[in-house]
């Protein structure tokens, strides 16, 4: 027999291992291999479980916070002016110790994916979002990340600013958080930071000539150029398809060991993609609000009536007492649009901070939804200042590139064309979203006229949100039953004169 020959054996041993490394490698993903992790992972994925009505809010609202889709302004001006901070759940699952049994917070915002639903209590969460179209996203990003890195480019150079980064955040632990400590900004602010300073170097050393041309998109003495962004391999990993990935739990940031794997089989084999759309569809449909950033007034409106007012009749029903725990803590911030990385915007948000405080905890108390969209406008306008003055000053320190409007209108076709194929799934995605938009404004819009004037009477006086159904719904049924019985009567009598 051949084992008997040892140096055979031994051979016949090493092919087998050799085969078994390479069977367990990760990097093995053969369109078969992929197509078994893919379809498990589907088959697997924990939706949220809709057992009564949907559109009813439960205990917790999970806002899944899509980077660079607007989802800041809703929570500083709704969220914030709804829920009293004791309410407010840490921000990330490393920090979440969630006792199922009786979740002390209600409001969870984060740009964690949806994998953080395994920490929550998922039959009793109501999950919103907001999304945007894939190719103003990217741009977006894109914009971002220039516009935070720039800022640190104060330094003489990258060992220094890098060091004077972590001083920053050492200094404001527990009071801030960096935009530097949130994915995916994390990745992307470092990258480009590195970036931004080795093309200032080079541009030192070679004496430039200042001829940098006029596509803020393309300047390569200055900045990454996007077409060299969009196609980095952290771009594939982190930004494209990233709203379905974010929907599907299978980010770069997932809780979920196996989701590294699925997301890299579906970036690799392109036609496995469809089967975690139809997960991140699943998920939307689930939602109890999805929201557009192109249609900022309408979604505004739309979550005032839909999560707004529910979640007043909601805090008004539970008792108030934890209203005055937390309120002279300093607000954490940490939604990534507005950090301080440097004295001046930390200067900024803190401003910002105290300003959102005048409106305080005892005006929670009394909020309606009329209430509620007056100060929306208000808020909204001061933290667009502040959000384009920052952007402003930042972005001077790569003149000439400034990133406008008109600029990006330039942009060739080739470009978007290749955002576009890189974002697949998403523009997909973003369609459905857009359904499912029009559902939701045909529903809140047949029921909000008479919801809110009722809706502020009614909770005043019953708490929780399904006696308003009730209360709502009860003299309107009743109306109509009266109508047809009146309609058909006379039909009866006109008949009976004939
Ligand atoms: C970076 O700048 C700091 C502060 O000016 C300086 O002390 C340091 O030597 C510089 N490092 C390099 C590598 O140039
Ligand atoms: C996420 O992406 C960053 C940047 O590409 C990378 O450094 C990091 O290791 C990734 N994390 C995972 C879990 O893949
Ligand atoms: C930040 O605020 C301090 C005092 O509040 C002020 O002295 C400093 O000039 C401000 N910095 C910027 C950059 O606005
Ligand atoms: C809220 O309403 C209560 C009772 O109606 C009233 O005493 C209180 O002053 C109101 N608070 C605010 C901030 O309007
Ligand atoms: C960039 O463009 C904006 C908007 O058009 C403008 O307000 C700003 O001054 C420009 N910045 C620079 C450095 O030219």
């Amino acid at each position: 027999m051949i084992l008997k020959d040892p140096t055979l054996s031994l051979r016949l041993a090493i092919l087998l291992f050799l085969l078994g490394l390479a069977n367990a490698s990760p990097h093995k993903r053969d369109f078969g291999h992929c197509e078994n992790v893919v379809k498990k992972w589907a088959a697997s994925a924990p939706s949220l479980e809709v057992k009564e009505d949907k559109h009813t809010l439960r205990d917790l609202l999970f806002f899944l916070h899509i980077p660079r889709t607007g989802g800041r302004t809703y929570f500083h001006c709704f969220l914030k002016k709804l829920y009293p901070n004791a309410l407010e759940c840490p921000r990330s699952y490393d920090k979440l110790r969630f006792d199922p049994s009786k979740p002390r917070c209600r409001l969870l915002v984060t740009h964690d994916d949806y994998s953080m639903m395994s920490k929550l209590p998922k039959d009793r969460t109501s999950v919103v979002t907001i999304l945007r179209d894939p190719v103003d996203r990217v741009f977006s990003t894109y914009e971002f990340s220039v516009e935070v890195a720039a800022r640190f480019l104060v330094h003489p150079n990258l060992t220094s600013a890098t060091k004077m980064a972590g001083r920053l955040r050492s200094k404001n632990k527990g009071l801030a958080v960096s935009t530097l400590d949130i994915w995916p900004w994390k990745y992307l602010v470092p990258w480009m930071r590195e970036d931004l300073f080795a093309r200032r170097d080079v541009r030192r050393h070679s004496g430039s000539r200042n001829v940098y041309g006029s596509d803020p998109y393309n300047m390569k003495d200055i900045v990454m150029p996007l077409h060299k962004y969009i196609n980095d391999p952290i771009a594939r990993d982190i930004i494209h398809n990233g709203v379905t990935f974010q929907i599907a739990g299978l980010t770069n940031n997932s809780y979920f060991a196996e989701s590294h794997e699925v997301r890299h089989c579906v970036v690799q084999h392109k036609e496995l993609g469809e089967l975690v759309l139809e997960v991140a569809k699943r998920r939307l449909d689930d939602m109890l609000y999805v929201g557009l950033t192109e249609d900022h007034r309408e979604s505004a409106t739309m979550f005032a009536d839909v999560v707004g007012a529910q979640v007043i009749s909601q805090l008004r029903g539970s008792s108030s007492g934890v209203q005055t725990a937390a309120t002279n803590k300093l607000e954490q911030s940490s939604l990534s649009d507005s950090e301080p990385d440097d004295e001046h915007s930390q200067n900024a948000t803190l401003e910002f901070e105290v300003s959102t405080k005048e409106n305080n905890e005892a005006s929670k108390e009394n909020m309606t939804v009329g209430k509620l969209m007056e100060s929306y406008e208000s808020c909204t306008s001061t933290l667009r200042k502040s959000q384009s003055q920052r952007r402003i000053s930042s972005l001077k320190k790569i003149a000439p590139a400034n990133f406008t409007k008109e600029s990006r209108r330039q942009v060739g076709e080739a470009v978007l064309q290749e955002i576009k194929l890189l974002n697949n799934l998403d523009l997909e995605l973003y369609e459905y979203a857009k359904d499912i938009f029009a559902q939701q404004h045909r529903r809140t819009t047949q029921k909000s006229a008479v919801t809110e004037k009722l809706e502020n009477m009614i909770s005043s006086s019953y708490g929780s949100s399904q006696w308003n159904c009730v209360f709502l719904f009860l003299p309107i049924i009743l109306l109509l039953v009266f109508f047809i019985l009146f309609v058909n009567a006379r039909r009866r009598t006109s008949k009976v004169k004939i």
